[in-house]
C-alpha cells in the first residue's frame, strides 16, 4: 500500500506537548485502528486515530517533533487505517485510559454512545496540564481522572481509580496508555482478561506483517496486522509488561 498524499486541515494544540491534526482524508477508521504517517524527510511512524479524519500526537523524538513544525495546508502521507480495532461488546462498557493513549478511548467512545451504549471513562495524567479530552470524555458519560501528582482529580495512578468502580457492571473494558500502566490494570484484573481489549504498542517498521519486528514473544503475534488491539488474556503469558524490542530488534525494559 502506497502513502496517499493528505493537507493538514486544522492543528490543534491539546496539551504543552500534545497535538491533533486534522487531514483533508475520510480514511474510514474504526477506533482502535492506527495510520502510518510519513513526514517526508524524516521517517515514517503509526499513529492511532483519534476521530475519523484526526491523529492526536505527542512530541517526543524527531518524527513528532518535525510533525510540530507542520501547520494548516503542509502535507504529509497517510498509510492506512491498519490493522485491528476495538469491537464494541454489550451494552455497558468501560474505558481505561493514559496520557496520549486516551485519544483512540475518545474516539471509540464516542462511536460507543452513537450505537446507544453506556460509557464510563477511567483517565490517567502526569498532571493537570497534561490532561487532554476532557470535554470529549465528560460529554459520554461518567469520568474519573487520576493524576500523578495529585494537581487534578483522584490521586495517584490510573489504578487509584479502579477502587470507586464496580467492575462486574462493565460488559468490557477498552484499555489504552503507557505499557506499564496497561500491564498493572491487566495484573489487577486477571480474572476478566477475556473481558479487556487492549490497544498496544510494539516497534512497527513495515506495518504489513512481514518483517517481524514488532512480533510479540512467545507467541509471535504480529501486532502491526494482528493487533494492535489485542484481548488481554492473549497478553498474560507474553513479553508485555516485561521487555520490548526498539529498532535494531534487542530486548529492552518497557517504560512509562
Ligand atoms: C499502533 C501504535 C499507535 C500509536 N499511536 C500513537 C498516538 O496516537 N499518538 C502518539 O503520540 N503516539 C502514538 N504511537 C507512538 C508513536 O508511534 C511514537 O511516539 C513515534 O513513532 C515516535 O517517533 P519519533 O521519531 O518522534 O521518536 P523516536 O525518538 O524515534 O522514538 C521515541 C520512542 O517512540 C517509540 N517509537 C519510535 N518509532 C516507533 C515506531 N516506528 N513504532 C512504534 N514505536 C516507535 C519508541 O518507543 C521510541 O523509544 C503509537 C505507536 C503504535 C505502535
Ligand atoms: S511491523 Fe513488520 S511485521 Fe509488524
Amino acid at each position: 500500500m502506497k502513502p496517499i498524499n493528505s493537507i493538514i486541515q486544522e492543528v490543534r494544540s491539546e496539551a504543552p506537548s500534545i497535538r491533533t491534526f486534522r487531514v483533508d482524508r475520510q480514511l474510514d477508521p474504526a477506533p482502535g485502528q492506527y495510520v502510518m504517517v510519513w513526514v517526508r524527510g524524516v521517517d515514517e511512524v503509526p499513529m492511532s486515530f483519534s476521530g475519523p479524519d484526526a491523529i492526536t500526537v505527542q512530541s517526543v523524538g524527531e518524527a513528532t517533533q518535525a510533525l510540530f513544525r507542520l501547520s494548516a495546508g503542509s502535507s504529509i502521507g497517510l498509510r492506512g487505517p491498519l490493522g485491528k480495532g476495538f469491537v464494541l461488546r454489550g451494552e455497558k462498557i468501560l474505558l481505561v485510559g493514559g496520557g496520549v493513549g486516551t485519544a483512540p478511548l475518545a474516539f471509540l467512545g464516542e462511536q460507543a454512545r452513537g450505537a446507544g451504549l453506556e460509557v464510563t471513562s477511567l483517565l490517567g495524567f502526569r498532571s493537570s496540564e497534561d490532561l487532554i479530552f476532557q470535554n470529549r470524555f465528560g460529554a459520554l458519560g461518567d469520568t474519573i481522572i487520576t493524576t500523578d501528582d495529585g494537581s487534578f482529580g483522584i490521586p495517584g495512578r490510573v489504578a487509584a481509580g479502579l477502587k470507586g468502580l464496580d467492575l462486574d457492571e462493565f460488559s468490557q473494558i477498552y484499555l489504552c496508555g503507557p505499557e506499564l500502566m496497561m500491564w498493572d490494570i491487566i495484573s489487577r484484573c486477571k480474572d476478566r482478561a477475556n473481558k479487556i481489549q487492549a490497544c498496544i504498542n510494539r516497534y512497527f517498521k513495515c506495518a504489513l506483517g512481514v518483517c517481524g519486528s514488532c512480533c510479540l514473544d512467545p507467541e509471535g503475534l504480529r501486532v502491526c496486522v494482528e493487533g494492535p488491539v489485542v484481548m488481554a488474556d492473549r497478553l498474560l503469558e507474553s513479553e508485555f509488561g516485561r521487555y520490548r524490542r526498539g529498532p535494531g530488534g534487542g530486548k529492552g525494559l518497557c517504560r512509562g
